[in-house]
């Protein structure tokens, strides 16, 4: 590992771990990590934060400017799909790590630190594990693949979504458990697997459970939110090496409820047991809003500003990233996409790489946030 390797690892460390236990590098030492001095990263370094986003491997092979935009912007980079059973495991016996290869190659070239995503998760499975995954050989397949994925970038991210998206109180399962192929084979004891073998594959990264849909004063999103306190404490109890909890932070500007006394209130409730917290996948919908750009846009600042200050006033909270940088690509326009089909804004950037007000409310959220230690 070399030094910039090395010394983005203990500035990412340093705050991906909120600083436990990782010597902090001295406050006057350059880095690269996000290095321009008035990138997102470098707003949110100050407060002892971090800033990053999603990339892929379209956008890394075809999209130089978008990158060079990442490397100025982020101090923490997440692969938006390549890390996935779909894009590693081709067959039962093989895995394919070169896409997600390539995406760290940047991240270290640019000594920005990357986070894993992820090693158990209900949708993006290939079709061999849907069909084969059973009762009998679910535990040996589970372990094989975290083992084998997680040794191959041993030392190398700082971060693992250990399992994502767990709950969905709607399959009426105890506990709100979503009744997802690895539920069916192992019931939750999956979720342990897949923890355990992360902690003893690679130590140095820390484990999140990561999950959406627990911002809003809504029946279902209070719902989720009882859910996933009362998992953790559950998880905990029973010696599971869960560290932090990934809140995906998929928001909407417009028409819903947001109370920041509930967010600020189940924040503290995860942090109050001991975890820490992090914003995983922000980027704020604008299906609701004017196609007119100005409104547009300073509904989804505002929104975002609403949010980050909210969640960020807890001192457990390590970091955000959002679900892509610039509005050229977002996964909302294909799952989610506007009535006008217009592209949504629902990122810092613009389609032309421009700085949107949003950028401009997140630099803001993260300048008045309380100073991490
Ligand atoms: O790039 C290829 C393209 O070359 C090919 O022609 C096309 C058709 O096969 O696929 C394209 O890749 C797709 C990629 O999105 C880019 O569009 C993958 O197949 C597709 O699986 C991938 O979907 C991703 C999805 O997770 C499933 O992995 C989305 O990008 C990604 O934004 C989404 O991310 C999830 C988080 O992991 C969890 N939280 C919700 C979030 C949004 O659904």
């Amino acid at each position: 590992m070399n030094l910039i390797d090395r010394r983005a690892l203990l500035l990412g460390a340093a705050a991906a771990f909120g600083g436990r236990g990782t010597p902090a590098l001295a406050k006057t030492e350059a880095s690269p990590v996000g290095s321009a001095h008035d990138g997102l990263n470098a707003q949110a370094r100050a407060r002892g934060l971090f800033y990053g986003s999603a990339i892929d491997q379209n956008m890394l092979a075809n999209d130089p400017a978008y990158m060079d935009h990442v490397a100025r912007e982020c101090g923490m980079l997440v692969s938006e799909y390549s890390m996935k059973w779909g894009t590693l495991r081709p067959t039962p016996t093989t895995f394919d790590f070169s896409a997600g290869d390539k995406l760290l190659a940047f991240a270290r070239k640019h000594g920005i630190p990357m986070r894993g995503h992820t090693l158990a998760w209900h949708m993006d499975n290939p079709p061999w594990l849907v069909s084969d995954l059973k009762p009998g050989n679910a535990e040996k397949i589970l372990t094989k693949h975290a083992q084998t994925v997680v040794k191959h970038f041993k030392n190398r991210l700082v971060h693992w979504d250990v399992v994502n998206e767990v709950l969905w109180s709607k399959d009426g399962k105890p506990g709100g458990m979503r009744d997802s192929l690895w539920y069916r084979a192992l019931g939750d004891r999956y979720i342990d697997i897949a923890f355990h073998t992360c902690a003893e594959a690679d130590p140095t990264a820390l484990r999140c459970i990561n999950d959406y849909g627990l911002d809003y004063a809504l029946p279902d999103d209070e719902r989720k939110r009882h859910d996933m306190l009362n998992l953790l404490a559950a998880l905990l109890k029973r010696g599971v090496p869960v560290q932090a909890l990934g809140v995906q932070g998929h928001i909407t500007a417009g028409n819903v409820p947001f109370d920041p006394r509930v967010m600020e209130q189940f924040i503290n409730d995860v942090t109050s047991m001991g975890l820490k917290v992090l914003l995983t996948e922000v980027d704020v919908r604008d299906n609701d809003l004017p196609a007119d750009l100005a409104p547009r846009d300073a509904g989804v600042a505002a929104a975002g500003a609403a949010y980050l200050d909210a969640v960020l006033k807890n001192p457990h909270v390590i970091g955000v990233l959002t679900w892509g940088l610039s509005d050229r690509r977002s996964w909302l326009n294909d799952e989610l996409p506007r009535a006008d089909h217009l592209p949504q804004r629902a990122l810092p950037l613009d389609t032309e790489l421009q700085r949107k007000p949003l950028w401009s409310a997140m630099a803001a959220s993260f300048q008045k946030a309380p100073q991490r230690t």
